[in-house]
C-alpha cells in the first residue's frame, strides 16, 4: 500500500501520531517506509518481541562517527565521541558493564526516599508560578514547572551546587540538539553555540568528578565512582558521559510525561476532579498518560542479523523504528485501548521501553510525574489548558513547545 501515513514528520503525523500509528497497525504492522528508509513496526506483541531481539542492535552512534572522518580536534566530532559511549547507545559486552555500574548507584540514592525532597521542590516551583502568574493568565506551565523541575532533580542528584541549575538547564537544550541533529542539522549557528556550551558542561563534569574522587558524598555521581581496585569501574571520561545521559535522557522525557499528563487528564473535567480528589488515583492516572501520551514515540534499532518478521525480510543495515505509541494503543493488547481506565491492569505498556534498555531511571520519573500532577490538580483548581497543543515536529519526542493553562488559584493563601 502507498497511501499510509508512513512519513511520521508530515504535520498531520506530528499532531495525531496515534493515529497514523493506529492505520497502519491495522494495515500494515510492519511497514517500508520509503521516507525515512525504515521499518515501522506498530503492534504491540512485534514491539515487545523486538526488544528481546538481538538481530536489533542499539549501537546506532558509532557508526556515524566512523563515517564521518572528522579530524578528532573538531567539537561536533568530540561531542559524538562521548555521545556514541552513551549506554543507550551500546549492546552488550560494553552496555552490561555500563548499566550495571549505573544501576548499582541508582540503587544506593534510595529513589523512594526522594519523593519528600521532589514534593518541596514541586511546591516551590508551584508557589512561583500561582505568584509570578498572577492573574495574568494563562501561563506557561512548561516553562513554570514541567521544564525546570527534572533538571534540578537531576542536578541535586548528581551532587552539583544548587547555584548551578540553571547551567543544568542550557545544557540539556544543546545536547537535545546535538544528539537529535547528529545526522545533520538545519541551524547551523545554533549547533555550534551549542556544541560550544557542552564543551563547558565537559569540563563541568571533569571538574565535579574530580572533587567527588577526592571527596565522595551521599550522591550518585560519587556512587559512580564504585569501589577502589574496580577492575571494571568507570574512567573520568565514562563517568563525563555517563553525567551527560542521565540529564539528557532524564530530563526532556520527564517534562513532557508531566505536561503531556497534564494536558489529558484535564481535558475532562470530571476526570480531573476525580483524581484530584482521590489521591489513589494520581499513579493509575500517570500510568493511563504515559500509555496514552508517552513522551517517546519511536525508539529506532539497526537490523545486523537478516531475519522476518510478519512474512517481510528485514535485512542488516535497515533500521526498524519501534512505534510505542502503535503498541501502547493495540486492541489486541488493551482493550478500548483510546480510553482512559484508571482500573486498567498497571506497567504493561511500554513507554519505558523493555529488555535490556528499559528505563533505568522509570522509577524516578514517576515519582516526578506522580508528584507534579499531584500537586498541580491540588493546588491549581480548575486547571484546564488553553488552546491546541503545537508539538515539536520530531519522529522520537511528543513535546509540547509548551503548555497554557488558566486555573483559579490566586497567588496569597494557595497553598492547601
Ligand atoms: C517519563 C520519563 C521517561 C521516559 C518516558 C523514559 C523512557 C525511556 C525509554 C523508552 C528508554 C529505552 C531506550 C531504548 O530502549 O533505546 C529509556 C532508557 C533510559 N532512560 Fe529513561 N525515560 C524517562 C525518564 C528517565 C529519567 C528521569 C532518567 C534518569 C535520570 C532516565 C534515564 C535513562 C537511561 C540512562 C536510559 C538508558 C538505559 C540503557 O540503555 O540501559 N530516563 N528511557
Amino acid at each position: 500500500m502507498t497511501d499510509l501515513p508512513d512519513d511520521l514528520l508530515t504535520p498531520e503525523a506530528v499532531a495525531d501520531p496515534d493515529g497514523a500509528a493506529a492505520v497502519l497497525r491495522e494495515h500494515d504492522p510492519v511497514h517500508w517506509s520509503p521516507t525515512h528508509r525504515a521499518w515501522l513496526v506498530t503492534r504491540y506483541d512485534d514491539v515487545v518481541a523486538a526488544f528481546r531481539n538481538p538481530a536489533l542492535s542499539s549501537d546506532r552512534v558509532r557508526p556515524l562517527l566512523a563515517q564521518r572522518e572528522r579530524p578528532s580536534g573538531d567539537a561536533s566530532h568530540r561531542m559524538l565521541g562521548l555521545i556514541s559511549e552513551w549506554m543507550v547507545v551500546t549492546d552488550p559486552p560494553a552496555h552490561t558493564r555500563l548499566r550495571r555500574l549505573a544501576g548499582a548507584a541508582f540503587k544506593q540514592q534510595q529513589i523512594a526516599a526522594m519523593e519528600d525532597r521532589i514534593q518541596a521542590l514541586v511546591d516551590e516551583l508551584v508557589d512561583a508560578f500561582v505568584a509570578d502568574g498572577g492573574t495574568d493568565l494563562p501561563a506557561d506551565l512548561v516553562a513554570g514547572v514541567a521544564y525546570p523541575l527534572p533538571a534540578i532533580v537531576i542536578a541535586e542528584m548528581l551532587g552539583a551546587p544548587p547555584e548551578d541549575r540553571d547551567r543544568f538547564r542550557e545544557w540539556s537544550d544543546e545536547l537535545a540538539l546535538v544528539a537529535f541533529g547528529a545526522g545533520g542539522d538545519a541551524r547551523p549557528d545554533r549547533h555550534e553555540r551549542a556544541l560550544r556550551g557542552l564543551e563547558e558542561m565537559a569540563e563541568y563534569f571533569r571538574a565535579l568528578v574530580a572533587r567527588r574522587r577526592r571527596d565522595p558524598g551521599g550522591d550518585m555521581l560519587s556512587a559512580m565512582l564504585g569501589d577502589e581496585g574496580d577492575p571494571d569501574a568507570l574512567s573520568d571520561d565514562e563517568l563525563v558521559g555517563m553525567c551527560a545521559l542521565l540529564l539528557f535522557a532524564g530530563h526532556e522525557t520527564t517534562t513532557n510525561a508531566i505536561a503531556n499528563a497534564v494536558r489529558l487528564l484535564t481535558a475532562d473535567p470530571a476526570l480531573r476532579d476525580r483524581v484530584r480528589d482521590d489521591p489513589a488515583l494520581v499513579n493509575p492516572a500517570v500510568e493511563e498518560a504515559l500509555r496514552l501520551v508517552g513522551p517517546i514515540k519511536v525508539l529506532v534499532r539497526w537490523v545486523v542479523e537478516d531475519h522476518e518478521l510478519r512474512g517481510r525480510a528485514i535485512r542488516r543495515g535497515e533500521r526498524v523504528y519501534l512505534l510505542l505509541c502503535g503498541a501502547n494503543r493495540d486492541p489486541e493488547r488493551f482493550a478500548d485501548p483510546d480510553v482512559v481506565d484508571l482500573a486498567r491492569e498497571r506497567a504493561t505498556h511500554v513507554a519505558f521501553g523493555r529488555g535490556i534498555h528499559a528505563c533505568i531511571g522509570a522509577q524516578l520519573a514517576r515519582i516526578e510525574t506522580r508528584v507534579a500532577v499531584g500537586t498541580l490538580l491540588r493546588r491549581l483548581p480548575g486547571l484546564r489548558v488553553a488552546g491546541e497543543p503545537e508539538y515539536l515536529p520530531t519522529i522520537a519526542s511528543r513535546a509540547q513547545t509548551s503548555l497554557p493553562v488558566v486555573h483559579d488559584a490566586v497567588a496569597a493563601g494557595s497553598r492547601p
